[in-house]
């Protein structure tokens, strides 16, 4: 059983914003976007004189989704941003609800589509002066497909914004399991001194999907799993793992440390990385037939520095595999020796902490203890902690979490170009050493990852 204790809760101020929401009708808008919104402005974390604009060419009708105290904050305006008069309204309403709004507020615009579109889409609202000096722009990925791609992406967002007004969604960084990693590792004692190579054997990150490419074939099929998700999901997951101590619990401070650890990472090689495709891929609609496309990836990752050197961290993650679970594991060194009658130190449990993240988060630590009894009887003890069991059915959403900070302007969990460019630089030459994938049978648990053994 685990009690909270209670302890210092840092007051979350909503401050008004006007957020457009660029896409409005797509399938993030309405499965995640909204829903988080309506969750935010039921806790009361959206302030009262916020506003949504929804823009989509054809709005969909919310009513029936949402109570009506929620439905009246929101302003629709219907049409194709691309054309000028759809532009001019849209910036004729902002105009209006600034001036309508006696407080300072900022308008957010929350670009909900692919990044080719926004690109040109940022363009024509600069042009049109609707983006000005404190305009906060929220993007999705994929943020380029290679470093120079990547590099050209941003060149091109920086002749517009500051990179203090761009905020990078990795949905995974608003994971409450994610964020907690930082608390976990910088605001206890106990664990922090253990974390390095004299005392971690190895560390796992394992991010294992059930579906497949569903209704993206097209996107995924030329992106593949190492573009989708290892070099943002698995990168920053392991960078938060392994990064050291920023000076500061703020956005630059822990970017800055996050970048450090990406560079750290030596180059990968080819005994190193495994690729897979699930059997049937080929035939899923949208599939190129002869598609070399991996969607699974296995690497070993090791980085450069004091703390780390011969750790090893190996990193996968697959669609189409037997269970959805996405976890990092700290293996802990065993003990040197056993004092223990008839017991050698081999036999005593590893110490293995874990951050669960999904299906459910938590984390659970992996101890050697006695068994009650006269008897000397030693064993594996997990303990379980459950998020559920402190946040109930109150378990914020990913999107919450990122909504609510890109509206308190805090972008500590988002990604800094510094760190997109980095991720790329490691794993250009990875895309370079791409073979034929090992083919696996969907609902297995993947190929074999010969390193891993
Ligand atoms: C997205 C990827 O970023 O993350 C998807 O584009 C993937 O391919 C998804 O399925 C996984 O997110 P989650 O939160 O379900 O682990």
């Amino acid at each position: 059983m685990f009690r909270w204790r209670g302890g210092f809760c840092m007051e979350v101020m909503p401050l008004p914003v006007r957020l457009v929401v660029f896409g409005a009708n797509g399938d993030l808008a309405q499965r995640k976007l909204f829903p988080a919104l309506y969750q935010l402005h039921r806790r009361g974390l959206l302030h009262e004189r916020s506003r949504i604009i929804a823009c989509a060419r054809t709005a969909k009708d919310l009513t029936g989704l949402y109570p009506p105290d929620f439905l009246t904050r929101i302003d629709t305006i219907s049409g194709d941003s691309f054309d000028p008069s759809v532009r001019t309204a849209l910036k004729n309403h902002l105009d209006a609800l600034k001036q309508a709004c006696p407080l300072p507020s900022e308008n957010v615009f929350y670009f909900s589509m692919p990044s080719d579109i926004y690109m040109d889409l940022l363009d024509v609202l600069n042009s049109d002066g609707i983006i000005t000096e404190t305009t906060r722009v929220v993007l999705e990925k994929p943020f380029g497909s290679d470093l120079a791609s990547a590099s050209a992406f941003d060149n091109r967002l920086h002749r517009i914004l500051r990179e203090e007004q761009i905020f990078r969604i990795d949905h995974y960084l608003g994971k409450e399991t994610v964020q907690n990693l930082f608390f976990f590792r910088f605001a206890n004692r106990i664990f922090e001194p253990l974390w390095n190579r004299e005392h971690i054997e190895s560390i796992r990150i394992t991010v294992s999907e059930t579906l497949g490419v569903e209704n993206r074939a097209k996107y995924f099929d030329r992106t593949g799993i190492v573009r989708d998700m290892f070099q943002n999901h698995m990168l920053e997951l392991m960078s938060l793992v392994a990064m050291e101590k920023p000076a500061a619990f703020t956005a630059d401070a822990l970017h800055d440390e996050k970048v450090k650890l990406i560079r750290a990472i030596r180059p990968l090689k080819k005994e190193g990385i495994c690729f897979g495709q699930y059997a049937g891929y080929r035939e899923e609609p949208g599939v190129d037939p002869a598609s070399g496309t991996e969607t699974f990836f296995a690497a070993r990752l090791a980085v450069e520095n004091e703390r780390w050197r011969g750790v090893p961290f190996d990193l996968s993650c697959g669609k189409k595999l037997a269970e959805k679970r996405t976890e990092i594991e700290v293996r802990f060194r065993r003990q040197d020796e056993s004092i223990f009658p008839g017991i050698p130190a081999e036999a005593l449990v590893q110490n293995r902490l874990v951050f669960s993240i999904q299906p459910q988060e938590g984390l659970s630590l992996t101890i050697q203890a006695k068994h009650p009894g006269p008897k000397l009887c030693m064993g594996a003890l997990d303990m379980i902690f459950n998020y559920d069991s402190l946040s109930g059915e109150n378990m914020p959403d990913a999107y919450e979490r990122l909504l609510l900070d890109t509206m308190l302007n805090d972008r500590m969990l988002f990604i800094r170009s510094d760190s997109i460019r980095a991720a790329w630089e490691l794993l250009d030459p990875v895309q370079k050493m791409k073979g034929t994938p090992i083919i696996y049978e969907a609902g297995s648990t993947g190929p074999v990852v010969p390193f891993f053994r």
